[in-house]
């Protein structure tokens, strides 16, 4: 696939096909996106790859984990945005919304999609990208790099993605059903599948600021 054309291909894809993507296609796509630039080279990612019962177990542990009141595990705990940021925040929330039919007041659906959110958006694999502790907050840029490399290079295969911070479990659930010891943790996660083109979220293009709200020109090239 043309590289600008999968530039602009790319959207968060929120509803999946329920076919299994075969290993082989996942280990491709992480053999292309590992060629992502980090910090003086130094790599810092460390991926499990969940699917089948493996991620079925992932996923119920959380949805029971939520019934009891405990709140997603983002990098970075939730804080409201302000200004801008949250302008657009909001925007591509009432987008969203509108196109699954949710109404701003129906709190059970709006809860309902947070937990579809926290199920991976029932795709059939996951990333989940891990750094060592050692490394502190450092590698966060390099994560970024490999992400949208991810997600550009499952375009290729046909596959969707949707990197989801909201996902990323609790560390009981981490200890539990998978092998990442307590010397790493999961700073991103990434949902690949088949997309769903049915599905209303899928139809989404959410917008961008023109470049002259974010692009400063110095010099007169
Ligand atoms: C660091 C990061 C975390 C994200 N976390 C979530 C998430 O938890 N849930 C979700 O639905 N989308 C998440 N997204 C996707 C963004 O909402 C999406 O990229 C943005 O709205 C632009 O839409 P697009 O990806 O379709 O172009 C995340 C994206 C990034 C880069």
């Amino acid at each position: 696939m043309d590289i600008m054309e999968a530039i602009r291909l790319r959207k968060s894809i929120r509803g999946y096909k329920p076919d299994p993507v075969p290993e082989e296609v996942l280990r491709e796509i992480l053999e292309a996106a590992t060629r992502a630039p980090s910090s003086m080279n130094t790599q810092p990612w460390e991926i499990t790859v969940v699917t089948g019962k493996a991620l079925d177990n992932i996923k119920q542990a959380m949805m029971e984990l939520l019934k009891i009141g405990a709140t997603p595990h983002p990098l970075f705990p939730y804080r409201p945005f302000e200004g801008k940021y949250r302008q657009r925040q909001i925007e591509v929330a009432v987008q969203i919304f509108k196109l699954m039919g949710i109404a701003r007041e129906d709190t059970e659906k709006r809860a309902e999609w947070l937990r579809r959110g926290q199920r991976y958006y029932d795709a059939p694999a996951v990333f989940l990208i891990c750094i060592d502790n050692s490394l502190k907050e450092r590698p966060l840029l390099d994560i970024g790099a490999l992400a949208q490399t991810i997600c550009l290079t499952a375009l290729n295969y046909g596959l969707g993605t949707c990197i989801d911070d909201q996902g990323i479990p609790p560390s009981e659930v981490v200890k539990r059903f998978t092998s990442i010891p307590e010397s790493k943790r999961i700073v991103m996660c990434i949902a690949i599948g088949y997309p769903d083109w049915d599905f209303p979220a899928n139809k989404l293009e959410s917008t961008r600021e023109p470049l002259e709200n974010v692009v400063t020109w110095c010099g007169d090239a």
